[in-house]
């Protein structure tokens, strides 16, 4: 199925968007295997934790399923669409949100602006894109900082105003590559529960890729990935009395 703004208009019903990764290999010149062959579903409003050694293909895997990188076989549906054959604007404009692990905020702007950026390109007029930034703020604890230049804020701060950009355009599903690697324990506990109470109160599908244990006793579900597969056996999962088996594709 082809990505149609008709298919989109009718998933963004609300709520969070379910994912299915599909035998999805990603193979770059090398030849480096960044995905060997993973397969998984995700549920709507689903919590779950990516982790695994460097270089075991964590970014690589949110990358696919966020639609920044194509896989070299298998395909990513998100509420039952295919993603990926083509770039599409409306799953990036209206169904994905990303938060990186160094921010990438443009420092020179303040903070309110920074948070506005996504909403320009979904076309939103100025007054309307002050109130919504104005909203997040409150949401992300920085209501007394949004004058503030991205450059002048903290690490903890800067990464709470990418979590605040990234929830702009209401995304159903939130993609995090190490939110909080780049922060001291203080600064991850504050940024992981503001993506907790974020997802709750939105209802969003929430991904995370951490090495945080706190994160991911939280988390509905712990994904362990080595050499670009799922683990077939993680550590006894945080969702009480399940014994975490990847579904086998084929
Ligand atoms: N664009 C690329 N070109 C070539 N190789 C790549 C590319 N992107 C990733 N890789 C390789 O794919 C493998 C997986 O990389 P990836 O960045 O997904 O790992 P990771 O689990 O996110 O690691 P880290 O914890 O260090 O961030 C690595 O061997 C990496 O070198
Ligand atoms: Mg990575």
């Amino acid at each position: 199925m082809s990505v149609a703004e008709s298919e989109w208009t009718r998933a963004g019903a609300g709520g969070g968007a379910s994912v299915a990764v599909e035998r999805v290999r990603r193979v770059h010149p090398g030849p480096v295997v960044a995905v060997e062959e993973i397969s998984l579903t995700i549920e709507p409003g689903e919590f779950v934790v990516l982790t695994g050694p460097s270089g075991s293909g964590k970014t690589s895997l949110l990358s696919l399923i966020g639609d920044l990188d194509r896989p070299t076989s298998g395909h990513v549906e998100v509420d039952g669409v295919r993603i990926g054959g083509h770039r599409d604007d409306r799953f990036h404009r209206e169904v994905v949100g990303f938060v990186f692990q160094h921010h990438h905020l443009l420092g020179h702007l303040p903070a309110r602006v920074n948070i506005e950026i996504p909403l320009v390109g979904a076309g939103i007029g100025r007054a309307q894109r002050r109130a919504a930034a104005e909203t997040l703020l409150e949401e992300v604890g920085l209501r007394h900082r949004g004058d503030a230049l991205a450059a002048h804020l903290s690490g903890g701060e800067r990464q709470r105003v990418a979590v605040a950009r990234a929830l702009a355009n209401a995304p159903r599903l939130l993609l995090a590559d190490e939110p909080t690697g780049a922060l001291d324990s203080e600064g991850a506990r504050r940024v992981l529960e503001l993506l907790e109470e974020s997802r709750a109160r939105r209802g969003m599908t929430l991904v995370v890729v951490s090495h945080d244990a706190e994160i991911g006793r939280r988390a509905d579900r712990v994904l362990h990935l080595r050499d670009g597969r799922l683990a077939p056996y993680g550590p006894p999962s945080s969702r009480a009395g399940e014994t975490l088996v990847p579904r086998q594709a084929g």
